[in-house]
């Protein structure tokens, strides 16, 4: 019977689970099992998107039957020739005698190595950047080699904005009857075998997946549909920054990352002492018997962490066999990045330590920590300094970039607390025109605190002086817009919105009304000169915080003015502000720390009001 699940009104995903293969590829296991995926589009004409494997083709047939709902089956595009993906090619031919295959010429090759059947007659080869119009739908071919075939090519629906990511953005296990990443807890339950299934599958070819990664970041991609794991249409931003990471060889995490073979347990021994002195130390662990746990979990971890131990003794003259299959299939995934400690055992030559250095300084941008600790059969006294020594040379390279340890954590926290709150200077801000618009009434300040919050939805976060006419507005509204203010940005622009109240005001009466009477599309103003970008949002969530309102807001429209770079806080204050007069000799005076205004006389007046920027006597200081 059927099991289908709807993506969209006009796209169902039609793919099936396995969770009785034991071996992915033969190598990987997988006790979680896997899906193929495969989607139909039924628009004007009908579309797949890949088949599956061969264990899976009845219950796929089903499902394909199902959702055309006796309709033909126009095209099968083949973004991925491995058999996992099309195995069911021939029988879908057999059944639906009018399909058109759409596949590069590359994937032709593979169909016919494959294959025996008449794959010309069926086949219609694209390249890149074509199209092909189904009804509604467009659908854009990018071709995306090595990730993880020659072959390999994406499919962009730039009506929906799906991305038909084939192997990219894919998972181990089963959906276990979700579809979308957004119905499990991915973080915890799935995001480790994301790693895993990355890294083994792909994660030789770095690079080939950093450049679908730039041609994706020219897409506007609201789903991603991939050919194992599941969909995501929230959050794809927390996959694809994973993405970033493994493919650019970056570790995700500062901690050590510790395999080890050992015939009687003494290495074992000195790899658990190495670990608990740096656990001591807060530096996070973990440790793999690399006999016993499947090198595709250890590969994994190893993208994951920092740093990299490897205890082995010596066999054979050699490597010990599971540790000298693991190195090579690590370096063989092209690990790099990293900084690496070994320890070696042998009870009379001992040789392993040399040659997993050897075998290791192939990778690129590898690190060694100095000494190599040699063990005579097992760990002796003396040789518990070494240990030391090896884990404070870890500690050293860890500390300086980790997430602080627990001891550094404790040992601040024992100290007096006090806030400095001119660190508060040290954080870069920027400088913003916000704008807003109730009724007939155009109004606008500044501000240094529009920052972003979160990608997918794009959101993001300001906040507003309550003193402000412009936070009224926003809060009577729900909408405003921000003008990122440029480094030419004159001092005139400071002083018109951020040294006056709109209450009494008109802050854009300055304007030539026809010339800069300047709206997106929410109607509310922004500034045109002086500004590299115009953000528009509508309030999603109103924060009260004493002083000041928290608005987030998802962005509703955006678009970039200039490629200027955008006036910093600290830019503002060293090239912009006008430098503070020199106190005339023999003559009292206070200095405005808003604007530098000089007011001069013995003493201020509790109640002044600075007449350039309206703030009062507590933002004056002494001029001496
Ligand atoms: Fe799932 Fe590279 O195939």
């Amino acid at each position: 019977m059927y099991c289908v699940k709807k993506i969209t009104d006009d796209l169902t995903w039609v793919g099936a689970n396995d969770r009785r293969l034991a071996m992915f590829e033969g190598v990987y296991s997988v006790p979680e099992g896997v899906s193929y995926n495969s989607y139909l589009l039924t628009d004007e004409k009908t579309v797949l998107f890949d088949t599956v494997d061969k264990a899976v083709t009845q219950r796929f047939m089903e499902n394909i039957a199902e959702a055309l709902g006796g309709r033909k089956l126009d095209y099968i595009v083949v973004q991925h020739m491995e058999p996992d993906h099309s195995a069911a090619l021939q029988e879908l031919i057999i059944r639906y005698p009018e399909i058109k295959i759409v596949c590069n010429a590359k994937t032709l090759v593979f169909i016919k190595q494959f294959y025996d059947f008449d794959i010309d007659s069926y086949a219609h080869t694209v390249k890149e950047n074509d199209t092909l119009i189904t009804g509604r739908h467009t659908l854009h071919f990018v071709m995306a080699p090595m990730v993880h075939w020659p072959e390999v090519m994406v499919t962009y629906d730039s009506v929906d904005k799906i991305l038909f990511s084939a192997d990219a953005f894919g998972c181990f296990g089963a959906l276990n009857g979700a579809v979308f990443a957004d119905e499990v807890d991915f973080e915890k339950d799935y995001m480790d075998e994301a790693r895993r299934y990355y890294t083994n599958i792909v994660g030789k070819y770095g690079p080939q997946v950093q450049a679908l990664l730039n041609k994706a970041s020219n897409l506007e991609i609201k789903m991603l549909c991939p050919l194992h794991g599941f969909v995501w249409r929230k959050n794809i931003q927390k996959l694809v920054s994973k993405y970033v990471l493994w493919s650019s060889y970056e570790p995700e995490e500062q901690g050590v990352m510790i395999a080890y073979a050992s015939v009687y347990g003494n290495t074992e021994n000195a790899a658990e002492i190495l670990s608990c002195k740096l656990r001591e130390k807060g530096v996070k662990t973990v440790m793999f018997d690399v006999s016993v746990t499947p090198a595709s979990y250890i590969v994994s971890a190893a993208f994951k962490y920092s740093h990299l131990v490897f205890a082995s003794t010596t066999y054979n003259a050699g490597i010990f066999v599971s540790m000298e299959a693991f190195i090579h299939d690590l370096a063989a995934h092209n690990i790099q990045n990293r900084t690496v400690a070994v320890i070696e055992n042998g009870s009379w030559a001992a040789a392993s330590g040399g040659l997993i250095r050897e075998q290791l300084a192939k990778c690129k941008n590898i690190n060694f920590i100095d000494n190599i600790i040699s063990l005579k059969s097992s760990v002796k006294p003396a040789q518990l300094l070494e240990i030391d020594a090896m884990a404070d040379a870890i500690i050293s390279s860890v500390l300086p970039v980790s997430s602080s340890p627990a001891s550094v954590i404790s040992e601040k926290a024992d100290k007096t607390a006090t806030v400095d709150l001119k660190t508060m200077f040290k954080l870069s801000y920027g400088l913003f025109v916000l704008t807003a618009k109730d009724g007939e009434k155009d109004n606008g300040c500044i501000i240094n605190t529009a920052v972003q919050i979160t990608q997918d939805p794009c959101r993001i976060s300001v906040a507003v002086n309550k003193s402000n006419l412009t936070h009224d507005m926003i809060l009577n509204t729900g909408e405003f817009n921000i003008s990122i203010l440029t480094e030419s940005a004159p001092f005139s622009i400071f002083e018109q919105f951020g040294f006056h109240s709109g209450r009494d005001t008109d802050k854009f009466a300055k304007f030539d009304k026809s010339a800069e009477d300047k709206r997106a599309a929410n109607n509310i103003r922004y500034i045109s000169e002086y500004t590299n970008g115009v953000i528009s949002a509508k309030v999603t969530e109103s924060l009260d915080y004493g002083t000041h309102t928290l608005f987030i807001a998802d962005v509703t429209e955006s678009f970039i003015l200039s490629n200027e770079p955008s006036v910093t806080y600290q830019y503002y204050f060293d090239h912009i502000k006008p430098k503070p007069q020199a106190p005339k000799a023999h003559v009292n005076s206070f200095i405005c720390k808003i604007c530098g205004y000089v007011y001069e006389g013995d003493s201020l007046p509790d109640d002044y009001i600075c007449p350039l920027c309206k703030h009062g006597a507590a933002d004056f200081e002494r001029n001496i």
